[in-house]
């Protein structure tokens, strides 16, 4: 089978690796890649957001499966424009990505499906935000106001200041996006994704993620500064108890509208102390928890996603697990998330990618007439480790991450700090 991925971040650095380890999978090409990607396999020009010419990509290269990292492509049609072609492709169509792209449509599935979430209203004006503000937000409680269109993590406010709350809204209000004002969740955040073909729902270990820019959840949020896997706090029934409440039901509902959702099913959810509740739906697979889950899974991820773009999932075994965990740190350039500076020079890869249980997985980094590997992006590396726990697996990552050079980047110290602590090991 060969494998076309499309996409240029870390995330599609550790699927490219881990179809590589897959016997099923023969050949892996990727497009755009970024400098680590292209140093693994053959990469390939293409404009993500241009669906068309993404079809044509898959088509020319003999592709017998695409498989769709971001956000974007999927929204504009990438997976209806490669499946035309008559290419069977992981990612869901762009009705069934909006669970994704428009908060206010993933709202409107989630009360279809009875799927527990924030409480939330859609605003418009002023107005509405002010009304929006005061009867939502529960007393005590931080004010959170979310842009309604796709912001990469970064169009979410959570504030204890209303001025600041009120701002953001009418902000995202001039940009033309409706936004969301919803009730603030308490509790531990925890990433599940789930394989889905439509009917079936396949679910994989349980990641967390680390939003805010900064330790101990400090500064703005972005994309994800770091992750692991498993989660030893977690309980025990956790994925079985939310694909039962969430990924089922609302699998089971964009196939009653006629939109069913084929590709990976994100639930971003918060422990609350009142249950689990959704935060957020994702369309795609996250940015970094992947680095994690895929570094803990056994067996082939080509057969699996070719099965799930093929509507044969029920058939499929299931996935295998190591009992190994996985810590990711993500380095940012300089000035991420706000204004990250391009063309820092980066050394050290090397070296940290010989070290045991170490994947150095490349986001935003080109590649230099000289060879020389530069930052291109907000977040540059996300650096990968494994260990028999997750003290084991964060130390090793750290002591990689502690080799690279790259002027004026920031990483967070304490990713799984407080899980490995608490696990004992
Ligand atoms: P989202 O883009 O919806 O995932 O939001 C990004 C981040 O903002 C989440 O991962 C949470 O950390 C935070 N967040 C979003 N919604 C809420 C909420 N209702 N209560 C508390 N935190 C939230
Ligand atoms: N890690 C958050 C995301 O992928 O959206």
């Amino acid at each position: 089978m060969n494998v076309l991925v499309i996409g240029s971040g870390a995330r599609e650095h550790a699927l490219v690796r881990a179809l590589l380890r897959d016997d099923q999978v023969s050949t892996v090409e990727c497009a755009p890649g970024n400098a680590g990607i292209a140093a693994d396999v053959s990469v390939f020009p293409v404009d993500v957001n241009d669906a068309d010419a993404i079809a044509t990509l898959a088509r020319d290269r003999g592709a017998d499966l695409v498989v769709i990292g971001p956000e974007a492509p999927l929204v504009a049609g990438a997976a209806d424009a490669v499946r035309a072609a008559g290419i069977d492709c992981f990612g869901p169509s762009a009705e069934a990505a909006r669970l994704e792209g428009s908060k206010a449509f993933a709202k409107e599935v989630m009360a279809e499906a009875g799927v527990p979430t924030a409480m939330a209203r859609v605003c418009r004006n002023d107005a509405q935000v002010e009304e929006a503000l005061d009867t939502i937000t529960r007393p005590g409680t931080p004010f959170v106001v979310k842009d309604d269109g796709l912001a990469a993590g970064k169009g979410v406010l959570v504030t204890e200041d209303r001025q600041a709350a009120m701002d953001h809204a009418l902000a995202c209000i001039a940009a033309g996006n409706p936004v969301v004002i919803e009730e603030y969740l308490d509790g531990p955040e925890v990433s599940l994704f789930a394989i889905c073909d439509g009917t079936t729902v396949v679910p994989l270990q349980p990641a967390q993620d680390f939003k805010r820019a900064y330790d101990d959840d400090a500064g703005p949020n972005t994309g994800g500064m770091g992750a692991y896997s498993p989660l030893p706090w977690a309980p025990g029934d956790l994925v079985d108890e939310v694909t039962e409440r969430v990924l089922q039901p609302m699998v089971d509902a964009m196939a009653a509208r006629g939109t069913p959702f084929s590709g990976l099913l994100y639930a971003g959810l918060a422990l609350t102390s009142r249950g689990v509740r959704v935060v957020e739906f994702n369309a795609r697979f996250g940015d970094p928890e992947t680095q994690v889950v895929l570094a803990r899974l056994r067996s082939g991820l080509g057969g699996l996603l070719k099965a799930a773009a093929t509507g044969a999932l029920a058939a499929h075994p299931e996935p295998q697990w190591s009992d190994d965990a996985a810590v990711t740190i993500v380095l940012a350039a300089h000035g991420y998330p706000e204004s990250p500076r391009k063309g820092d020079p980066i050394s050290g890869l090397d070296a940290a990618g010989q070290q045991v249980g170490v994947d150095v997985l490349h986001a935003g980094t080109s590649v230099m007439e000289d060879g020389s590997v530069t930052a291109s992006g907000g977040r540059v590396l996300s650096v990968t480790a494994v260990g028999s726990s997750l003290h084991e697996a964060r130390e090793r990552a750290y002591a990689a991450v502690d080799l690279i050079t790259l002027e004026g980047s920031h990483h967070r110290r304490d990713i799984a700090a407080r899980a490995a602590t608490s696990s004992g090991d």
